[in-house]
């Protein structure tokens, strides 16, 4: 009886873990992230989850060509640590691990300027006019380049995306905001 009563909270803590977890495979499921924030009426969602020492995040845009995120920059762009994606048509995906030098860019890659790309995994789809973005990346990277994410309290953003798929493109709509990181699920 006892055994069972194992066997079943065994089965119970998987399942309920498995509903917590990422898949980082450019599809959002229901239930898949945490927190979600939407940006200039749907065109630009944000949604992330935080586990353990990583966060995952996803952008779920209608932009034609790059979407980014910029975390706690100091004055309008300047030294925001940005990642960048880049979701084509046909099916190609790249990320960038980016760090905006001043409050209108540049922005070049961290590897460019002594740092790492931290990037842990990322993928992406288009699906209509819509496109999805995911990556993942440690809170605290130990970069330079790169900002420490809380897991918890409020934690300043820039958003943007483009119309073009050119890292050095301005973007066709940007915005900044401060999110409630809400803490570990
Ligand atoms: C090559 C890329 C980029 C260029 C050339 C660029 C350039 C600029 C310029 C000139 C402005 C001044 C306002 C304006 O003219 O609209 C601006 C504002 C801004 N940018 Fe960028 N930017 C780039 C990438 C990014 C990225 C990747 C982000 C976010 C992750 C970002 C976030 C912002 C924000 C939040 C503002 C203030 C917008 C506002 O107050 O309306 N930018 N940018």
């Amino acid at each position: 009886m006892k055994r069972n009563l194992a066997a079943a909270l065994l089965l119970l803590g998987i399942a309920v873990s498995a509903a917590h977890a990422v898949d980082v495979d450019g599809k959002i499921l229901p239930g898949e992230y945490a927190r979600e924030v939407s940006f200039d009426k749907g065109s630009f969602r944000l949604l992330w989850r935080i586990a353990g020492d990583k966060v995952f995040m996803a952008i779920d845009s209608d932009a034609k060509g790059w979407v980014a995120i910029g975390f706690e920059p100091t004055r309008i762009m300047a030294n925001s640590d940005m990642i960048f994606g880049f979701v084509e048509t046909s099916g190609g995906v790249r990320a960038v691990d980016a760090w905006s030098t001043g409050m209108f860019g540049p922005h070049p890659a961290d590897t460019a300027q002594g740092g790492k790309d931290s990037i842990l995994s990322f993928a992406g789809l288009r699906s209509g006019n819509r496109l999805v973005f995911e990556f993942s990346r440690a809170l605290d990277t130990g970069d330079k380049f790169d900002k420490i994410i809380p897991a918890a309290g409020t934690f300043k953003i820039i958003w943007a995306h483009s119309q073009s798929m050119d890292f050095n493109a301005k973007h066709s709509k940007a915005g900044s905001a401060a999110l409630d990181m809400g803490g570990s699920y």
